[in-house]
């Protein structure tokens, strides 16, 4: 038997799902040159491309939306963001940014200087073009276990601190502005960091006197899983486990279109106040006034709110709940996915999956490619193509990211895209590769186009 996730909300609003026929599908990958980024989400029956900004409100939430104070300076709901975002991290300095990149962008055109190093268990994306953009190297030191999808280690976001160890005595302080460290660990498979790692990375880079950084996207996701995983921990609510983290860093960013629960926003938030001004000048230059940080001081107020929101037991139960129900279904009939399930989604294990496929046939965006045809279920491809810069040897990993928005789909949703997979896996020897005819400079999954190998 496999648990059906409680849904601790039921409904207020409701959205249509399009429902694209066969041809219809077909005509749209020709349309989009086969990335899934260029669909409409009109072609699209269950749309699993991200969990960010995809999540739906609660009601609390858009009431709050009604009392914005669209002051452009020192707005009320600044002060609510502030404050809840104060008291959840401790951080004293807390500005808004528009987006997690927004809140990169400030801090690492801030501290990273050319030819330095940023090290992290593993970088996200735009994590990672951020490093770049601003001349430095990104270093992924994810524990070796992060690398072996099967492998069902409790804590596949730990941080190798040995390997920090030598890097930080090697380079030194100069050549590393900050370490970072993201929980969950977002392209390793929404896997968490447990306490004591992060307590030892912590030690680790402070004997160096170098700075640490969370990347606090799905922090209480990955709180979550500490309290069922780490001993000593079954007790402590997620605000606490939250604390051992935050108490023991620096500073941290968050996109907070994920465990924010909202739509738009993120933040950079510090102890260092010399640190703050230096942020605070990025901002009125990238961002907006520090008191709202591109946003609308409506969209502070719902991230007030959604960040408690997101704290509560019983919401993070089926948060996590739905993404093992998924992985139950997906077990049932031989699909091979990265173990243990993450946090926000089921990544499809794309090596075991398509043996029969090279690296240069791209099998990630050939089996996402696949499921939206089966059923009109979008994916994105977590390996090459959204990684190109890492080096093969590193990178172990080709995945496809089935990722579930916050308080959106249903049980049954989760069993249609199970069906679909599922079907997709009983043809997969059927599969043909797919070629790169269009490849942008930067973060090349977003735009590039592709076509189906003869
Ligand atoms: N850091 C992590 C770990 C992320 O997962 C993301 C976004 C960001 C930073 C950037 O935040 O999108 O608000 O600018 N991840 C999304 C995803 C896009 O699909 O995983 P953003």
């Amino acid at each position: 038997m496999v648990d059906l996730p409680f849904e601790p909300y039921k409904t207020k609003v409701v959205e249509s799902l399009p429902n694209p026929s066969r041809e219809e599908r077909e005509s749209a990958l020709l349309r989009a040159g086969y990335n899934l980024f260029n669909l409409r989400s009109d072609d699209v029956r269950i749309d699993l491309l991200t969990d960010s900004g995809t999540g739906a409100m609660s009601d609390r939430q858009w009431a709050g939306m009604m009392v914005g104070d669209e002051s452009y300076a020192g707005s009320r709901n600044f002060a609510h963001f502030e404050s809840t975002v104060r008291e959840i991290t401790g951080f004293p300095h807390v500005i808004p940014a528009h987006q997690g990149r927004g809140a990169e962008h400030l801090l690492f055109s801030t501290v990273c200087r050319a030819g330095q190093i940023v090290p992290n268990n593993m970088h996200f994306d735009t994590t990672e073009a951020h490093v770049l953009h601003s001349g430095g190297t990104p270093v992924n030191l994810a524990v070796a276990e992060a690398y072996d999808t099967a492998s069902d280690f409790p804590f596949k976001g730990n941080l190798d601190t040995a390997a920090l160890d030598r890097l930080l005595t090697v380079e030194g302080k100069e050549r590393v502005p900050l370490v970072m460290m993201t929980i969950t660990n977002n392209t390793g498979g929404g896997q968490p960091a447990s306490v004591a790692n992060f307590t030892e990375v912590s030690r680790v880079a402070h004997a160096h006197g170098v700075p640490v950084f969370l990347d606090m996207c799905r922090w209480a996701e990955n709180a979550f899983f500490v309290r069922e995983r780490e001993p000593g921990m079954a007790g402590r609510s997620i605000a606490e486990i939250g604390r051992a983290f935050f108490d023991r860093a620096d500073g941290a960013t968050m996109s907070a279109k994920k465990d924010g629960l909202v739509n738009m926003g993120g933040f950079v938030a510090v102890r260092d106040a010399a640190l703050a001004e230096r942020l605070k000048a990025a901002e009125i230059l990238y961002e907006g006034f520090p008191t709202y940080g591109g946003l609308a001081r409506r969209d502070l107020e719902a991230i007030a709110i959604g960040l408690r929101e997101a704290m509560e037991l019983e919401y993070l139960a089926h948060r996590v709940g739905q993404v093992r129900y998924l992985g139950a279904l997906l077990d049932r009939r031989g699909v091979p996915f990265l173990h243990p399930v993450g946090g926000h989604a089921i990544y499809l294990d794309v090596r075991k999956f398509l043996p029969h496929l090279r690296d240069d046939d791209l099998p990630g965006q050939a089996l996402a490619i696949e499921l939206y045809r089966e059923g009109g279920v979008r994916s994105v491809e977590v390996g090459a193509i959204m990684f190109p810069e890492m080096p093969k040897e590193e990178r172990g990993l080709e995945l496809v990211r089935l990722a579930l928005p916050r308080r959106v789909y249903s049980a049954s949703h989760l069993a249609y895209v199970a069906d679909v997979v599922g079907r997709v896996f009983e043809r997969r020897t059927a599969i043909r590769g797919f070629t790169m005819t269009y490849r942008p400079e930067h973060l090349p999954h977003f735009t590039a186009r592709y076509a189906p190998k003869k």
